[in-house]
């Protein structure tokens, strides 16, 4: 997804249909001026890339939340003075950038979700493959870890976020197994709470761990993932100049309704009133256009498996101006529909 997201973000001519049929040679255009933000560092892969495009009087503002994430940017920042570096989470980028004196920018990427390094890494605690401390935080410098959540949580939290992040038929089950052993010995890692759903868990999904979709919804619960793309894409709404794009990739189907809904509320906000006898120059004007959707090719799904599930979603900012409430006027209902706010 690295070259289709960079032209997504930087080619004027990019249509995502057309590059999902026939590809992209080369980019097109000239270099990019402008600030222009990655609110996923993770290593950088997206952030070099979108450097080649961005000419020398650009600027890239690079967030993540994870610390060793942010230490590679650090180390890119050394040496490309465009670079500007900054540990928070990308909810909070309106007020990050107003820090600089950033009110508008050209194009934001949000490649959401966890990172290769942070799986691969047993001391993280987010892979039932790897033995380890169960932590699950993507920010290890503030929160509560996956541990501390599940020793003091009530069974009917735990049942909801399991269900409804991960999409889980035995929720109850693994609730209740969970608050049955936390009373006997506690559950301090990976391969105990790992073990402890396969137990519950009857049938197995082909070629997928019993707990796969319990550690996924907790490590949404922990990082609050829902609510952060929530909070990011009314940001980034508020943020984005007149034809300035934002590209969003997720991983998966929960976070890519939430892009989609939010994008499509904005690009069409005169759904409600379609009934309506007005005129046309009375109807709420869209604030984005949709310029695609794209999912990995078969030569990248066959390189990297975990981008099988990968969607980019690409839209650009209109020149509508934004309603009073700013750009949370379009996460109207996405946000109830995922139980975001379920807390212990
Ligand atoms: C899929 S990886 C990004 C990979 C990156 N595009 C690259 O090319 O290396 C996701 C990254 O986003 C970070 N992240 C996830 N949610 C975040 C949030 N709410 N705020 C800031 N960073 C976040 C994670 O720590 C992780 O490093």
């Amino acid at each position: 997804m690295l070259e289709p997201t960079v032209a997504a973000l930087t080619d004027p001519h990019f249509d995502g249909k057309r590059y999902q049929r026939d590809g992209l040679d080369t980019p097109s255009g000239e270099p990019r001026a402008g600030v222009w933000v990655d609110g996923t560092f993770g290593r950088g892969g997206h952030s070099r890339a979108l450097l080649q495009r961005l000419g020398p009087s650009a600027r890239l503002i690079v967030f993540d939340r994870d610390p060793l994430a942010i230490e590679a940017a650090h180390t890119l920042a050394a040496t490309d003075k465009r670079v500007t570096v900054l540990h928070s989470p990308f909810a909070a980028m309106q007020t990050e950038l107003a820090g600089l004196g950033i009110t508008q920018v050209d194009g934001i990427l949000l490649d959401v979700g966890v990172s290769s390094p942070q799986i691969d890494d047993g001391s993280r605690g987010f892979s039932f493959m790897r033995e380890g401390p169960l932590d699950m935080r993507m920010d290890t410098t503030s929160g509560q870890t996956a541990a501390q959540w599940l020793a003091e949580a009530s069974i009917d939290d735990m049942r909801e976020v399991i269900k409804r992040y991960g999409e889980e038929r035995f929720a109850f089950q693994i609730a209740k197994a969970i608050a049955a052993r936390r009373t006997q010995q506690g559950i301090s890692t990976t391969t105990q709470l790992a073990e402890l759903v396969a137990g519950v868990v009857r049938t197995r999904e082909k070629g997928q761990h019993p707990a796969t979709r319990t550690f996924q919804a907790i490590r949404i619960h922990v990082n609050r993932e829902l609510e952060e793309l929530a909070s990011a894409l009314a940001a980034a709404l508020n943020l984005l100049a007149p034809q300035a794009r934002l590209a969003v990739i997720s991983f998966h189907s929960l976070e890519d309704r939430l892009v989609k809904r939010f994008m499509a509320a904005a690009a069409n906000p005169g759904a409600d009133t379609a009934r309506m006898p007005l005129r046309e120059s009375e109807r709420p004007q869209p604030l984005l256009q949709l310029r695609g959707k794209l999912v990995a090719d078969d030569s990248e799904t066959a390189a990297n498996p975990r981008a099988r599930s990968a969607v980019l979603r690409v839209a650009e900012r209109t020149g509508t101006p934004l309603p009073a409430e700013g750009g949370a006027a379009f996460l109207q209902g996405s946000t109830h529909a995922y139980g975001i706010g379920v807390h212990a």
